[in-house]
């Protein structure tokens, strides 16, 4: 049966005088798949860190595993939107995807075999073992965002949160991060992910999360993903291509 994992009530987010989240009540259960949509500036990408304790200043309750989200860090991973990593950094896809071990460390503890160990299978999963000591400025972007989901799934999170996964990724990096989420769902993980396109909301996920400032609706994608809420998620924003690909679904 599914428990509740993420439970937020009544939260608001501003930022200056700007509202960006208001009054969001949303339950997030064990073992869903979750897209989150709504147009942009929605706000997905300021819930997604609100959850992760990224935002100081909020009004509301946050838990996570029914605690606040500094005694749960680690079960936590986060793939952040493209446009906030920092590519040029120096670094090896080895030593982007070990980071991931470091959420279950203390600080005096080293990285050992045993890491190595799952950050090489995450690697392995995601097909890119053999750029390994390739920097990741120099890889495609397709490759970029399956580095950031190796380092997320080496880190053996509960819960993981990805925002816009698919963004400037070619179809085989997409077939194989789609590939790892529904792995991620058989073994009883929860996830959320930021995505844009409205056509391929059901076959990649089994619930949704629509937002646009307010929660507009949340529950499987069977009873929630309907023409009236999109209408009220996006208003004028529903581009006559995503409604004519709603139809034909
Ligand atoms: N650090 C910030 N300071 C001020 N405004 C911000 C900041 N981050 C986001 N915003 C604004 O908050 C709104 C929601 O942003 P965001 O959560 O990134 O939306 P989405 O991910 O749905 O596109 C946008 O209008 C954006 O301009
Ligand atoms: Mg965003």
């Amino acid at each position: 049966m599914s428990k509740v994992v993420i439970d937020i009530k009544g939260l608001n987010v501003s930022y200056t005088t700007k509202r960006i989240l208001t009054s969001i009540y949303l339950q997030v259960e064990s073992g869903k798949s979750y897209g989150l949509i709504g147009p942009n500036g929605a706000g997905k990408s300021t819930l997604l860190k609100a959850v992760l304790g990224l935002i100081d200043d909020y009004v509301g309750d946050i838990k996570v595993l029914d605690k606040n989200i500094d005694e749960v860090r680690k079960h936590l991973a986060y793939v952040p939107q493209k446009d906030e990593i920092d590519f040029s950094f120096p670094a090896s896809v080895n030593d982007i995807v070990m980071m991931g071990r470091y959420p279950h460390k203390s600080i005096f503890q080293r990285l050992n075999a045993e890491d190595k160990k799952i950050a090489e299978s995450a690697m392995k999963s995601l097909e890119i073992l053999d750029l390994r000591d390739r920097q990741i400025g120099q890889l495609s972007g397709g490759q970029q965002q399956r580095v950031f989901i190796a380092r997320a799934l080496a880190q053996e999170a509960d819960i993981y949160l990805f925002d816009e996964p698919f963004v400037g990724v070619d179809i085989t990096s997409e077939n194989i991060i789609i590939s790892i989420m529904k792995n991620l769902v058989k073994d009883g993980k929860t996830l959320i992910t930021v995505h844009h396109d409205l056509t391929s909301i059901s076959t990649y996920f089994d619930s949704v999360i629509m937002i646009n400032q307010r929660l507009i609706a949340a529950g499987s994608v069977d009873k929630v993903f309907n023409q009236e809420n999109l209408s009220k998620c996006y208003g004028p924003q529903l581009t006559l291509l995503q409604k004519s690909a709603l139809l034909v679904k």
